[in-house]
């Protein structure tokens, strides 16, 4: 079993568009995989077409009873399910209190009933709780980083924490640059200044600025359904091979 997190401090760089359609392109290739939407906004949830989800069966209920992991998951096809999250907890900062808070998620796994080739956590913008939970019980963590000079600015902050957990436990990270723009100045610059610092860390496939990305949620289907020939699904499907490579 994989454990993926999808992580960023920094809002809007990518993070949800990326967990969805890497869940869905693992699935599609035939792998058991479990989307876990950690952050209140519900963004993942939603665009999966779950909505008005109950408080008492979501992520957070994990967060508080870690055992109650096999009552919350819905199925969304063969390969894929789904631990929803509630727009009920916008305004918690999520657990704080208990017995190792941060060490919940990670518990709840034990309990998983099915053996998912993938879990995927779709972490909210904030280096809080929640995005806590998601490091402590991942393998690898991905940080998607949109190709604006501001998105360098708290990167730093990501991979320092990274670096501290690591010294820990076994924590493996890796950028993915998204909004990329082939051939303008920014976007090549801010690749070759990550590639100069990061280049052991960083994938090789950068995902483009695509607007059928920013469409494809509104009809609730990944990438590969909405638009299947876009340079967007085909980054994705790279992306996703890379990800089954790297194991
Ligand atoms: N490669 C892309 N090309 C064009 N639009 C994109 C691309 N990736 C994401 N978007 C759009 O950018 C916006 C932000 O993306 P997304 O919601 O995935 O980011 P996020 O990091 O999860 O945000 P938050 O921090 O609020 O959770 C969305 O409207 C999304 O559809
Ligand atoms: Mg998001």
């Amino acid at each position: 079993m994989r454990i993926i997190s999808i992580c960023n401090q920094k809002g809007g760089v990518g993070k949800t568009t990326t967990a969805v359609n890497i869940v869905s392109g693992l699935s599609m290739a035939g792998k058991t995989s479990l989307l876990v939407d950690l952050d209140p906004q519900t963004n993942a949830s939603s665009y999966l077409g779950y909505r008005d989800n109950e408080p008492h069966k979501c992520s957070y209920t994990i967060l508080e009873n870690p055992s109650k992991i096999n009552e919350v998951i819905l199925k969304v096809n063969a390969n894929l399910d789904l631990i929803p999250s509630s727009l009920s907890y916008l305004d918690d900062p999520g657990p704080r209190e208990g017995d190792n808070p941060f060490d919940h998620l990670r518990e709840s796994f034990e309990y998983l009933e099915k053996n998912y080739d993938y879990i995927i956590i779709d972490c909210p913008p904030s280096l809080g709780s929640y995005t806590f939970n998601a490091i402590n019980t991942s393998q690898e963590i991905i940080i998607p980083v949109q190709c604006h000079y501001l998105s360098l600015e708290g990167l730093s902050q990501i991979v320092s924490l990274v670096d501290d957990i690591s010294e820990v436990k076994k924590l493996k990270f890796t950028i993915l640059l998204t909004m990329f723009e082939e051939n303008e100045g920014l976007s090549e610059e801010i690749k070759s200044e990550i590639d100069k610092h990061f280049s052991n860390n960083l994938f090789k496939i950068s995902i483009p600025y695509d607007i059928t990305l920013a469409e494809a949620p509104s009809h609730e289907q990944s990438i590969f359904d909405y638009m299947p020939i876009s340079c967007g699904a085909v980054a994705y499907a790279i992306l996703v091979k890379e990800i089954i490579d790297g194991e």
